[in-house]
């Protein structure tokens, strides 16, 4: 009986620290989205990341679309991009954001 009790929180305690293992390994993900900069194509967007890292682009982003949209413009975030996690694009956003953006981004 004792042998058996032992094993299970040997177990136990040797799960615990699989997991632990894992949540140090995973939390450089957490800091994806602005480590991402580097990725990025566009000049005007990647130098607005550089500085202020993916929650400047945002920003950015909104303004320049509002401005856009007031001069006749139908943009939402999802016009150009595929989530809102990650801020994927598809393939029309680089072409509608030199057009329709990039005269307002900054
Ligand atoms: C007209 C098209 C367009 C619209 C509308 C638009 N974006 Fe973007 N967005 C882009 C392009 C193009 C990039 C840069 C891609 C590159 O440089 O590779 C980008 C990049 C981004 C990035 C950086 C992604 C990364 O990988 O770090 C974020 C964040 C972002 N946009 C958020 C938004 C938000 C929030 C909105 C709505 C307020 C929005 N965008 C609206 C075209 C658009």
């Amino acid at each position: 009986m004792f042998q058996t009790r032992s094993l299970t929180t040997g177990f136990l305690v040797a799960s615990l620290g699989i997991a632990a293992g894992f949540a140090v390994i995973g939390s450089p993900n957490l800091a994806a989205a602005d480590a991402g900069c580097d990725k990025l194509k566009i000049a005007e967007v990647k130098a607005v990341c550089a500085k202020g890292g993916a929650a400047a682009v945002k920003k950015s982003m909104k303004a320049a679309m509002d401005e856009a949209n007031k001069g006749g413009a139908k943009l939402e975030c999802k016009s150009c991009h595929t989530d809102q996690k990650e801020y994927a694009t598809n393939d029309k956003a680089e072409g509608e954001f030199k057009s329709k953006l990039a005269a307002h981004f900054k």
